[in-house]
């Protein structure tokens, strides 16, 4: 009995230990613990995908790579070789091609002290809801070598590139008084000067980029539901099949 206390005492301390040094690990990993909006993702809508995948290879290629992608893989969301040529690739490139990055790493990192990080599967890394915050999380900051900040990245070495769609927010304190008069300061972020697009069309466009980015980190996954949905189709006709082979087998037995 005494044994057996012991073993599980023991067995508790060795948790803690693990928990300890697993939880500033994960806190770390989701850089502050910042309230994540959610992302209206839906990959059955190819005009969302279609309009995410040019912003990201309009803007993102410049610094990322997505090296895992292939642009003739667009057929998926509905683009035909013809459309992927015209509107996403530049002469040099094939449809058959990867999706490079523009910009010489050492040049990266010169400008930016960091090597952008490729986005083929960076929505299964960070979860759409970050990416959605994230990249409409960038405000004016002279503090930081860029200008700008973010508050689901703190200090981020990424300027916002985004910012003559969006416009400049700002991040303002607020004091507020909850319930039991505690006070409390609060950090809202704030339309400052407004891009060419308001608030609500520039949180359409990173929900296109995002549900971009959830597809991009998966592609197979629409092709996935399709086929599912096929085979749940064809279970429920055969269903309906072998109720009626069934009456017809047993109507003389009744
Ligand atoms: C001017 C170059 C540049 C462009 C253009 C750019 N980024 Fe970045 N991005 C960076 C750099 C540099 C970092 C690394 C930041 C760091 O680690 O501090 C980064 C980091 C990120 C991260 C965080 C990566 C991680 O998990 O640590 C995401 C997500 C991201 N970029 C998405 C995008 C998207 C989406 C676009 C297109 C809309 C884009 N970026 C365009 C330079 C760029």
């Amino acid at each position: 009995m005494i044994k057996s206390q012991t073993i599980i005492n023991a067995a508790k301390s060795g948790l803690m230990v693990v928990l300890a040094v697993i939880m500033p690990m994960t806190a770390g990993a989701s850089g502050e613990d910042v309230p994540l909006d959610k992302a209206p993702i839906n990959l059955n809508n190819h005009e969302s995908l279609q309009r995410g995948a040019r912003l990201f290879v309009n803007y993102c290629l410049n610094c990322h790579s997505a090296n895992y992608m292939r642009y003739n893989r667009l057929a998926d969301i509905g683009l035909t070789d013809e459309q992927i040529k015209s509107n996403l690739l530049f002469a040099s490139e094939k449809v058959g091609d990867t999706m490079k990055v523009s910009m010489p790493k050492l040049d990266a990192k010169q400008w930016f002290g960091v090597v952008p990080p490729d986005l083929s599967v960076e929505a299964r890394a960070r979860t759409a809801d970050w990416l959605y915050t994230y990249l409409r999380g960038f405000y004016r900051d002279d503090s930081r070598p860029t200008g700008w900040n973010n508050v689901a990245f703190p200090n981020v070495g990424m300027p916002h590139i985004l910012w003559d769609l969006q416009g400049q927010q700002v991040l303002k304190a607020e004091e507020h008084v909850d319930a039991h008069g505690v006070k409390a300061e609060v950090h809202k972020l704030v339309l400052d000067q407004p891009g060419s697009m308001s608030p609500a069309e520039y949180d359409v466009a990173i929900a296109d980029l995002v549900n971009y980015m959830v597809y991009m980190a998966e592609p197979a996954q629409i092709k996935r539901q399709q086929l599912g949905l096929f085979v749940l189709l064809f279970l429920g006709l055969l269903f309906v099949v072998s109720y009626y082979l069934k009456k017809e087998f047993w109507k003389d037995v009744h």
